[in-house]
């Protein structure tokens, strides 16, 4: 059998040319997704009544044996096909005759592929969201273990103040919790039916497109041919939160990257999820970790692969649109991947709740020394004057600022007197961080309270 596109041309096309130009190596993944749209485009061409019900029958039973090749993959490709939407034609042509070129009436492979690709997204942002869930689900199991696990909180990696591991946990928690909310925002704009735009112009067939939508789940139907068949926002939005979930796991990487080192020993990872160094014995290295932050870089790199393809484009669909999918797939391969790597690594993470509590140093307190001046009635600013007037005299007599003696408190400020001397509590400090939000148990109980009615009701959303 000829080319689909045959008709006009007399020579053959280039060997390099045609290496170039086939995207069947790839694009076959969309074998699911080519052969769903095609049972309901046969179906909407015979409620039209452009094909007959007899016709629309052999139709769709032809491509139930493609599909269920594919699925036992015994489906063979051979070298004429140029893309899966070829492939799948060819295939079906050889199963049940001339009918089956009546399957494209009023469809291109623009609006097909549009549709195929929407198509795998919608459910490649349900698997996303379903991997993420996973990870805070073990973000929350660790927190709900660490509502008193008192560790020092960093600020430009310097000690900041004392706060819990949970608290940390949660942090990561809700930055996955905004990316799964723009995943579902992503997917009400991915659920546009371009079927039936024909190759730009619309079909002149009187096939009912609301129908085709429905029988394909999606929620909406595109509203200009031309945009739809060349439209690839909705990839790009999906580029651009796998990119954002890959930034978010980098830094959660980078945190527990420098919290298993032997100078912190905050955590310690499994087994199953470090590995050993080919020539130190003595090695564990946090390799989950590190390449969870590496391949963000390919995350990103495929969005500003897409963004570039797309930029400068001419009006309407265009051969480089083909370049779409190589970073689409990548993206969701790896985001996927990784998350579940992630989800697996906080799980099982060791943490050392000790080495955390000896990390506090006492130094960390000199806010809540100036806060407490404050509730005797110091303005803050002066307060804050005064305490840094304590940590620079300990400082100089080489002690810990908590050693200092009620003499040296005097000798800095009359405000001063032994109550200060209840500052130099880490639990206390931590727990008068208690309004929404804060860091103190009780707030973060609160926090888990909420934390896990998001997670219920991401959950239920979706009916897993
Ligand atoms: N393989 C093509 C793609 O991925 C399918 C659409 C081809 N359309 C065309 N006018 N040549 O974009």
């Amino acid at each position: 059998m000829g080319k689909l596109w045959g008709g006009r041309f007399s020579g053959e096309l280039d060997a390099h040319m045609k290496r170039f130009n086939d995207s069947i190596t790839f694009d076959v993944r969309l074998w699911q997704a080519d052969i769903r749209g095609s049972i309901a485009y046969a179906q909407a061409l015979a409620r039209a009544g452009v094909i007959t019900r007899a016709e629309c029958r052999r139709l769709v039973k032809g491509l139930r044996q493609v599909y269920a090749e594919f699925a036992e993959d015994r489906f063979a490709i051979q070298p004429t096909d140029e893309d899966i939407h070829t492939a799948v034609e060819r295939r079906l042509k050889e199963l049940v005759g001339e009918v089956a070129g009546k399957l494209h009436t009023g469809r291109s492979r623009n609006d097909q592929v549009a549709t195929d690709t929407r198509l795998f997204c919608l459910d490649a942002i349900r698997d996303m969201r379903r991997a993420l869930w996973d990870v805070q689900a073990a973000l929350l199991a660790q927190a709900r273990d660490h509502v008193h696990t008192l560790m020092p909180g960093y600020t430009h990696l310097q000690r900041a103040q004392p706060i819990t591991f949970g608290h940390w946990c949660l942090s990561y928690f809700w930055q996955l919790a905004r990316d799964d909310e723009r995943l579902q925002d992503c997917a009400r704009r991915t659920s546009v039916l371009p079927l039936g735009s024909g190759a730009l112009a619309g079909t002149p067939f009187a096939i009912s497109r609301r129908a085709l939508a429905r029988a394909l789940g999606f929620k909406q139907v595109s509203q200009n041919s031309l945009d739809a068949v060349s439209d690839r926002d909705f990839i790009a939005e999906l580029l651009f939160v796998a990119a954002l979930i890959g930034v978010h796991l980098s830094r959660l990487a980078e945190d527990l990257i420098v919290y298993s080192t032997a100078e912190f020993g905050f955590v310690q990872f499994d087994d199953a999820y470090a590995t050993g160094s080919s020539l130190m014995p003595q090695k564990k290295n946090p390799d989950a970790m590190e390449l969870t932050r590496g391949k963000s870089a390919r995350l990103i790199g495929n969005l500003t692969r897409l963004l570039v393809v797309l930029k400068g484009l001419p009006m309407a669909y265009n051969k480089d649109l083909q370049e779409d999918k190589e970073p689409l797939f990548d993206t969701v391969d790896t985001v996927l991947l990784t998350l579940s790597v992630v989800a697996g690594a906080v799980r099982t993470l060791q943490v050392n709740a000790a080495r955390m509590r000896a990390a506090l140093d006492p130094a960390m307190l000199a806010t809540d020394v100036a806060e407490h001046l404050v509730r005797c009635g110091v303005p803050f600013r002066e307060a804050h004057h005064l305490s840094g007037k304590a940590v620079a005299l300990a400082e100089a007599r080489g002690v810990r600022i908590d050693q200092l003696s009620l003499a040296d408190w005097l000798s800095i400020s009359p405000h001063f007197d032994e109550r200060v001397m209840e500052v130099f509590r880490f639990e206390r400090s931590v727990s008068s961080r208690d309004a929404e939000g804060g860091t103190s148990p009780r707030a973060l109980q609160a926090q888990l309270r909420s934390a896990e009615r998001w997670l219920r009701r991401a959950r239920r959303s979706v009916g897993s």
